[in-house]
Protein backbone atom coordinates (compact mmCIF):
# COMPACT_ATOMS: atom_id res chain seq x y z
CA UNK A 1 0.00 0.00 0.00
CA UNK A 2 1.57 4.04 -1.09
CA UNK A 3 1.10 6.40 1.20
CA UNK A 4 -0.02 9.88 -0.51
CA UNK A 5 -1.02 12.32 1.56
CA UNK A 6 -2.65 15.53 -0.17
CA UNK A 7 -1.93 18.88 1.97
CA UNK A 8 -1.65 22.77 2.03
CA UNK A 9 -0.75 25.29 4.52
CA UNK A 10 -4.07 26.98 3.55
CA UNK A 11 -7.35 25.87 3.37
CA UNK A 12 -10.01 26.28 0.51
CA UNK A 13 -7.27 25.42 -1.96
CA UNK A 14 -8.49 22.06 -3.24
CA UNK A 15 -7.20 19.49 -1.06
CA UNK A 16 -10.60 17.51 -0.87
CA UNK A 17 -11.69 17.94 -4.83
CA UNK A 18 -8.49 16.40 -5.59
CA UNK A 19 -8.30 13.62 -3.24
CA UNK A 20 -11.96 12.60 -4.32
CA UNK A 21 -11.65 12.64 -7.61
CA UNK A 22 -7.98 11.21 -7.37
CA UNK A 23 -9.39 7.95 -5.11
CA UNK A 24 -11.98 7.15 -8.15
CA UNK A 25 -9.72 7.68 -11.04
CA UNK A 26 -6.93 5.79 -9.44
CA UNK A 27 -10.16 3.05 -8.57
CA UNK A 28 -11.34 3.21 -11.94
CA UNK A 29 -7.45 2.38 -13.51
CA UNK A 30 -8.51 -0.94 -11.72
CA UNK A 31 -6.28 -0.08 -7.94
CA UNK A 32 -7.21 -0.61 -4.65
CA UNK A 33 -7.84 2.67 -3.20
CA UNK A 34 -8.79 3.40 0.86
CA UNK A 35 -8.95 7.48 1.71
CA UNK A 36 -8.42 8.24 5.19
CA UNK A 37 -10.37 11.63 5.75
CA UNK A 38 -7.63 13.48 8.23
CA UNK A 39 -9.26 16.25 8.17
CA UNK A 40 -10.28 15.51 11.72
CA UNK A 41 -12.91 17.22 13.34
CA UNK A 42 -14.12 18.95 10.13
CA UNK A 43 -13.76 15.70 7.54
CA UNK A 44 -16.36 15.82 4.56
CA UNK A 45 -14.96 13.90 2.21
CA UNK A 46 -18.13 11.94 2.46
CA UNK A 47 -20.19 14.22 1.04
CA UNK A 48 -17.60 14.84 -1.86
CA UNK A 49 -18.44 11.15 -2.39
CA UNK A 50 -22.10 11.22 -1.49
CA UNK A 51 -21.64 8.83 1.12
CA UNK A 52 -23.11 8.45 4.13
CA UNK A 53 -20.96 6.52 6.98
CA UNK A 54 -22.28 4.26 9.70
CA UNK A 55 -19.33 4.80 11.74
CA UNK A 56 -15.98 6.54 11.24
CA UNK A 57 -12.36 7.13 13.23
CA UNK A 58 -14.58 7.95 16.68
CA UNK A 59 -15.85 4.46 16.10
CA UNK A 60 -12.03 3.43 15.66
CA UNK A 61 -10.59 5.22 18.88
CA UNK A 62 -13.69 3.32 20.51
CA UNK A 63 -12.57 0.23 19.90
CA UNK A 64 -14.09 -0.86 16.94
CA UNK A 65 -12.25 -3.29 14.41
CA UNK A 66 -11.26 -0.98 11.41
CA UNK A 67 -12.49 -2.72 8.42
CA UNK A 68 -16.31 -2.63 10.18
CA UNK A 69 -15.64 1.37 9.91
CA UNK A 70 -15.09 1.37 6.26
CA UNK A 71 -17.91 3.10 4.15
CA UNK A 72 -17.77 1.47 0.79
CA UNK A 73 -17.92 4.33 -2.00
CA UNK A 74 -17.32 2.30 -5.28
CA UNK A 75 -15.94 -1.04 -6.42
CA UNK A 76 -12.34 -1.23 -5.38
CA UNK A 77 -12.76 2.38 -3.54
CA UNK A 78 -13.35 2.60 0.65
CA UNK A 79 -13.30 5.44 2.69
CA UNK A 80 -12.69 5.79 6.74
CA UNK A 81 -14.37 8.93 7.94
CA UNK A 82 -13.58 11.30 9.54
CA UNK A 83 -16.12 12.54 11.46
CA UNK A 84 -17.45 15.86 11.64
CA UNK A 85 -17.55 18.58 14.97
CA UNK A 86 -16.23 15.78 17.08
CA UNK A 87 -14.08 18.27 19.54
CA UNK A 88 -11.66 14.93 20.77
CA UNK A 89 -11.01 14.16 17.55
CA UNK A 90 -8.88 17.31 16.49
CA UNK A 91 -6.98 17.18 19.86
CA UNK A 92 -6.18 13.54 19.41
CA UNK A 93 -2.82 12.79 21.42
CA UNK A 94 0.78 11.40 19.96
CA UNK A 95 -0.70 7.82 21.48
CA UNK A 96 -4.00 8.29 19.62
CA UNK A 97 -2.66 9.36 16.44
CA UNK A 98 0.09 6.69 16.42
CA UNK A 99 -2.58 4.35 17.09
CA UNK A 100 -4.76 5.22 13.92
CA UNK A 101 -2.17 4.62 11.72
CA UNK A 102 -0.97 1.13 13.24
CA UNK A 103 -4.62 -0.15 12.82
CA UNK A 104 -4.12 1.63 8.83
CA UNK A 105 -1.23 0.04 8.61
CA UNK A 106 -3.41 -3.47 9.26
CA UNK A 107 -4.62 -2.92 5.87
CA UNK A 108 -1.42 -2.65 4.14
CA UNK A 109 -2.16 -6.12 1.94
CA UNK A 110 -5.85 -4.92 0.91
CA UNK A 111 -5.18 -2.09 -0.84
CA UNK A 112 -2.51 -0.61 -2.89
CA UNK A 113 -2.80 3.23 -2.36
CA UNK A 114 -3.93 5.22 0.87
CA UNK A 115 -4.91 8.82 -0.17
CA UNK A 116 -4.74 10.87 3.29
CA UNK A 117 -6.90 14.44 3.14
CA UNK A 118 -5.55 16.53 5.69
CA UNK A 119 -6.63 19.52 7.98
CA UNK A 120 -4.76 22.65 6.29
CA UNK A 121 -1.94 24.34 8.60
CA UNK A 122 0.28 23.33 11.10
CA UNK A 123 -1.47 21.00 13.34
CA UNK A 124 0.29 18.44 15.25
CA UNK A 125 -1.80 15.87 13.52
CA UNK A 126 -1.44 17.29 10.03
CA UNK A 127 2.79 17.01 10.12
CA UNK A 128 2.29 13.41 11.71
CA UNK A 129 -0.07 12.27 8.89
CA UNK A 130 2.11 13.72 6.08
CA UNK A 131 5.26 12.60 7.65
CA UNK A 132 4.47 8.66 7.33
CA UNK A 133 3.51 9.37 3.91
CA UNK A 134 5.62 7.72 1.04
CA UNK A 135 4.66 10.80 -0.78
CA UNK A 136 3.67 14.53 0.56
CA UNK A 137 1.83 16.35 -1.94
CA UNK A 138 1.34 20.19 -1.32
CA UNK A 139 -1.45 22.05 -2.82
CA UNK A 140 -0.70 25.74 -3.97
CA UNK A 141 -3.15 28.18 -5.81
CA UNK A 142 -1.67 31.65 -7.48
CA UNK A 143 -3.49 33.30 -4.01
CA UNK A 144 -0.70 34.45 -2.23
CA UNK A 145 -1.18 33.67 1.56
CA UNK A 146 -1.33 30.18 -0.28
CA UNK A 147 2.04 30.04 -1.01
CA UNK A 148 3.52 31.64 1.94
CA UNK A 149 1.46 29.11 4.05
CA UNK A 150 2.86 26.23 1.95
CA UNK A 151 6.29 27.26 2.75
CA UNK A 152 5.53 27.62 6.11
CA UNK A 153 4.31 24.22 6.66
CA UNK A 154 6.86 22.64 4.22
CA UNK A 155 9.68 24.32 6.53
CA UNK A 156 7.85 23.07 9.56
CA UNK A 157 7.80 19.42 8.07
CA UNK A 158 11.35 19.80 7.37
CA UNK A 159 12.62 21.04 10.84
CA UNK A 160 10.57 18.67 12.94
CA UNK A 161 10.54 15.40 10.83
CA UNK A 162 13.48 15.84 8.72
CA UNK A 163 11.20 15.81 5.78
CA UNK A 164 13.14 16.32 2.36
CA UNK A 165 11.03 15.42 -0.40
CA UNK A 166 7.88 17.51 -1.00
CA UNK A 167 5.50 17.18 -4.36
CA UNK A 168 4.15 20.51 -5.45
CA UNK A 169 0.09 20.37 -7.22
CA UNK A 170 -0.64 23.98 -8.33
CA UNK A 171 -4.15 23.88 -8.50
CA UNK A 172 -6.90 26.82 -10.08
CA UNK A 173 -4.58 28.02 -11.74
CA UNK A 174 -5.86 29.60 -15.51
CA UNK A 175 -3.73 26.78 -17.62
CA UNK A 176 -0.52 24.35 -17.52
CA UNK A 177 2.10 27.26 -18.21
CA UNK A 178 0.77 29.02 -15.24
CA UNK A 179 0.70 25.98 -13.25
CA UNK A 180 4.43 25.53 -14.31
CA UNK A 181 5.40 29.32 -13.61
CA UNK A 182 3.65 29.57 -10.37
CA UNK A 183 5.56 26.14 -9.25
CA UNK A 184 8.98 27.59 -10.81
CA UNK A 185 8.71 31.10 -8.13
CA UNK A 186 7.77 28.45 -5.42
CA UNK A 187 10.60 26.04 -5.86
CA UNK A 188 13.12 29.31 -6.19
CA UNK A 189 12.14 30.56 -2.79
CA UNK A 190 11.54 27.22 -0.77
CA UNK A 191 14.76 25.72 -1.90
CA UNK A 192 16.77 28.96 -1.87
CA UNK A 193 15.30 28.67 2.28
CA UNK A 194 15.23 25.03 3.09
CA UNK A 195 17.50 21.99 2.37
CA UNK A 196 14.30 20.16 0.51
CA UNK A 197 13.93 18.89 -2.95
CA UNK A 198 10.83 20.19 -4.53
CA UNK A 199 9.44 17.83 -7.50
CA UNK A 200 6.63 19.54 -9.88
CA UNK A 201 3.66 16.99 -9.78
CA UNK A 202 1.02 18.11 -11.93
CA UNK A 203 -1.09 21.12 -12.54
CA UNK A 204 -5.26 21.59 -12.14
CA UNK A 205 -6.73 24.50 -13.98
CA UNK A 206 -9.14 26.43 -12.43
CA UNK A 207 -12.65 24.31 -14.03
CA UNK A 208 -16.11 25.91 -13.78
CA UNK A 209 -17.40 22.81 -14.25
CA UNK A 210 -15.40 21.10 -11.35
CA UNK A 211 -16.87 23.78 -9.04
CA UNK A 212 -20.22 23.07 -10.54
CA UNK A 213 -19.80 19.59 -9.93
CA UNK A 214 -18.94 19.93 -6.36
CA UNK A 215 -21.80 21.93 -5.91
CA UNK A 216 -24.04 18.75 -7.43
CA UNK A 217 -21.92 16.39 -5.16
CA UNK A 218 -20.80 15.14 -8.29
CA UNK A 219 -17.09 13.63 -8.96
CA UNK A 220 -15.68 15.25 -11.85
CA UNK A 221 -14.11 12.57 -13.01
CA UNK A 222 -17.53 10.50 -13.57
CA UNK A 223 -19.16 13.80 -14.38
CA UNK A 224 -17.35 14.82 -16.93
CA UNK A 225 -13.90 13.12 -17.63
CA UNK A 226 -13.22 15.47 -21.05
CA UNK A 227 -12.94 18.38 -19.05
CA UNK A 228 -9.64 20.04 -17.99
CA UNK A 229 -9.49 19.02 -13.98
CA UNK A 230 -10.80 15.45 -14.85
CA UNK A 231 -8.27 15.19 -17.26
CA UNK A 232 -5.25 16.79 -14.98
CA UNK A 233 -6.42 14.75 -11.72
CA UNK A 234 -6.52 11.09 -14.32
CA UNK A 235 -3.37 12.16 -16.05
CA UNK A 236 -1.66 12.51 -12.34
CA UNK A 237 -3.14 8.99 -11.61
CA UNK A 238 -2.12 7.33 -15.14
CA UNK A 239 1.52 8.92 -13.95
CA UNK A 240 1.38 8.05 -10.19
CA UNK A 241 0.85 4.20 -11.23
CA UNK A 242 3.23 3.73 -13.81
CA UNK A 243 6.13 5.79 -11.74
CA UNK A 244 5.14 3.24 -8.93
CA UNK A 245 5.13 0.39 -10.80
CA UNK A 246 8.81 1.15 -11.98
CA UNK A 247 10.50 1.84 -8.37
CA UNK A 248 8.12 -0.49 -6.16
CA UNK A 249 10.21 -3.60 -4.76
CA UNK A 250 9.81 -5.33 -1.79
CA UNK A 251 12.17 -3.31 0.31
CA UNK A 252 9.84 0.02 -0.20
CA UNK A 253 6.81 -2.36 1.19
CA UNK A 254 9.04 -3.18 4.33
CA UNK A 255 9.83 0.76 4.52
CA UNK A 256 6.74 1.82 4.68
CA UNK A 257 5.16 0.03 7.37
CA UNK A 258 8.60 0.31 9.55
CA UNK A 259 7.79 4.45 9.37
CA UNK A 260 4.04 3.85 10.40
CA UNK A 261 5.26 1.82 13.78
CA UNK A 262 7.63 4.58 14.00
CA UNK A 263 7.24 6.48 16.37
CA UNK A 264 6.47 9.97 15.27
CA UNK A 265 10.06 12.15 16.34
CA UNK A 266 9.21 16.14 18.32
CA UNK A 267 6.84 16.67 20.92
CA UNK A 268 3.05 15.11 21.31
N1 LIG B 1 -9.52 23.20 -10.02
C1 LIG B 1 -10.60 23.77 -9.50
N2 LIG B 1 -11.44 24.50 -10.30
C2 LIG B 1 -12.54 25.11 -9.78
N3 LIG B 1 -12.88 25.09 -8.50
C3 LIG B 1 -12.11 24.36 -7.65
C4 LIG B 1 -10.94 23.68 -8.10
N4 LIG B 1 -10.38 23.04 -7.04
C5 LIG B 1 -11.17 23.33 -5.98
N5 LIG B 1 -12.19 24.11 -6.33
C6 LIG B 1 -13.23 24.70 -5.45
O1 LIG B 1 -12.57 25.31 -4.35
C7 LIG B 1 -13.31 25.18 -3.15
C8 LIG B 1 -12.48 24.51 -2.09
O2 LIG B 1 -12.22 23.17 -2.49
P1 LIG B 1 -11.95 21.99 -1.44
O3 LIG B 1 -11.60 20.79 -2.22
O4 LIG B 1 -13.08 21.89 -0.46
O5 LIG B 1 -10.67 22.58 -0.69
P2 LIG B 1 -9.95 22.12 0.67
O6 LIG B 1 -10.26 20.67 0.86
O7 LIG B 1 -8.50 22.39 0.42
O8 LIG B 1 -10.51 22.98 1.75
C9 LIG B 1 -14.57 24.38 -3.54
O9 LIG B 1 -15.61 25.30 -3.79
C10 LIG B 1 -14.15 23.66 -4.82
O10 LIG B 1 -15.28 23.39 -5.65
MG1 LIG C 1 -11.12 19.73 2.55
Amino acid sequence: MRILSVTSGKGGVGKTSIVSNMAVSLAKQGKRVLVFDGDLGMANVDIFFGVHPQKNLQDVMEGAPLRECLTPVAQNLDLLAGGSGLYGLCHLNAFQRREILAHIAEMNYSYDYLLIDTSPGLHDHVLHLNSVADECMVIITPDPSSFTDAYALIKVLHQKYRAQKFSIICNQVSDEKAGAQLYLRFADVAQQFLPIRLNYKKTVPFDPQMKLSNQLQRLIVRQDAKSVSAQAITGLCSEIVSQNQMVASPFEVVKSLDILFRPASGHA
